[in-house]
């Protein structure tokens, strides 16, 4: 039986920032995503005498690893299942690049747990599973272009595919501007957004931005979907910025980075930016401006890391 799987990391065009349930992870609102071909996770279940996680090669402890373990729980006990297990994670998500993990990670966790019990699960099931563990991992269950719904229950809040071999000529620069981990959980900073007076607003227009953004998808219309995305992204740290208490995860080379990417856009290179909740970067272009773009953030930034993605895969089983 294959028990090995690689999910890949996806990268939000319209976000999910905000919980309609808290316990269900029902989302507020219905995203879009983008999954990226250079960020993954292989994981493995197998039997043990004790629940253990291991991660690049070391036993983790502490809050990730009981994270893991009551995910585990929870589907265990929904199938009807016990017995502790061992779990082998690799993350080939350079930390460096300043992308989150848990989507890549739990959709990984969610395909290696359905595989290692040969579940037979269909792909929206999987992905019902994958939110259960963070909710962005849902959309990671497949490749190009992917649609949570948000629903409104646990069977029906799940991801599909829009598009898994888009012809679309979009890179994702991944742009590393400060390694620091975020001070605020994204749990944290979508329960501050609710309060933000903008907050219902932004919801209101979530439909509309999903059809425009699934219109710019089935046009292959790169300009449409990159100014979209940046809008939708504005929107969310809008939200952040006017919530109750207001917090931001910009850092002053984020707004620097914004700047560069205006003037970029000014000298005719056409690229849009994309934040999620950290202070770093994601510029999206065609093929043809990502050399000039790195070489214009290397030497605006010191110590700047930049990975250029494209288009990933769904989940995959590997042996
Ligand atoms: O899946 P979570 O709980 O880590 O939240 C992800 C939130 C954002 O990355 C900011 C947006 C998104 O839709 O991926």
């Amino acid at each position: 039986m294959k028990k090995t799987v690689r999910a890949h990391t996806n990268i939000a065009l319209i976000k999910y920032w905000g919980k309609a349930d808290q316990a269900m992870r029902l989302p507020a609102m219905s995203s879009i995503s983008m999954t990226l071909d250079e960020f993954y996770t292989d994981t493995k279940i197998s039997d043990s005498e004790k629940d253990r996680f291991i991660l690049n090669g070391t036993e983790q402890t502490g809050k990730s690893a009981q994270r893991v373990f009551s995910y585990l729980r929870f589907l265990q006990e929904r199938f009807g299942l016990s017995g502790h297990l061992q779990v082998e994670s690799t993350n080939h998500v350079p930390t460096a690049a300043g992308l989150a993990s848990s989507s890549s990670a739990f959709a990984a966790l969610a395909g290696a747990f359905s595989s290692y019990y040969d579940l037979q699960i269909n792909r929206q099931e999987l992905s019902c599973l994958a939110r259960m563990g963070s909710g962005s991992a849902c959309r990671s269950v497949f490749g190009g272009f992917a649609m949570w719904q948000k629903g409104n229950s646990d069977l029906t809040s799940y991801a599909y595919a829009i598009n898994e071999q888009p012809e679309m000529d979009l890179h994702l620069l991944a742009v590393e501007l400060n390694p620091n981990p975020k001070e605020l959980s994204s749990t944290n900073g979508m329960q501050l957004a609710k309060t933000s007076p903008f907050f219902q607003p932004w919801l209101e227009r979530n439909q509309a931005e999903i059809d425009k953004m699934i219109e710019a998808i089935e046009q292959n219309d790169f300009t449409a979907l990159g100014q979209l995305a940046e809008l939708n992204a504005n929107e969310m740290h809008a939200v952040n910025l006017t919530a109750q208490p207001g917090f931001t995860y910009f850092e002053p080379d984020t707004i620097r980075a914004i700047k560069l990417v205006e003037q970029l856009r000014r000298e005719g290179i056409e690229c849009y930016y994309t934040i999620d909740a950290g202070p770093n970067v994601k510029v999206m272009t065609r093929l043809k401006n990502v050399k000039e773009i790195t070489k214009r953030f290397i030497s605006e930034f010191d110590n700047v890391k930049i990975v250029n993605a494209s288009f990933g895969p769904g989940i995959k089983y590997l042996d």
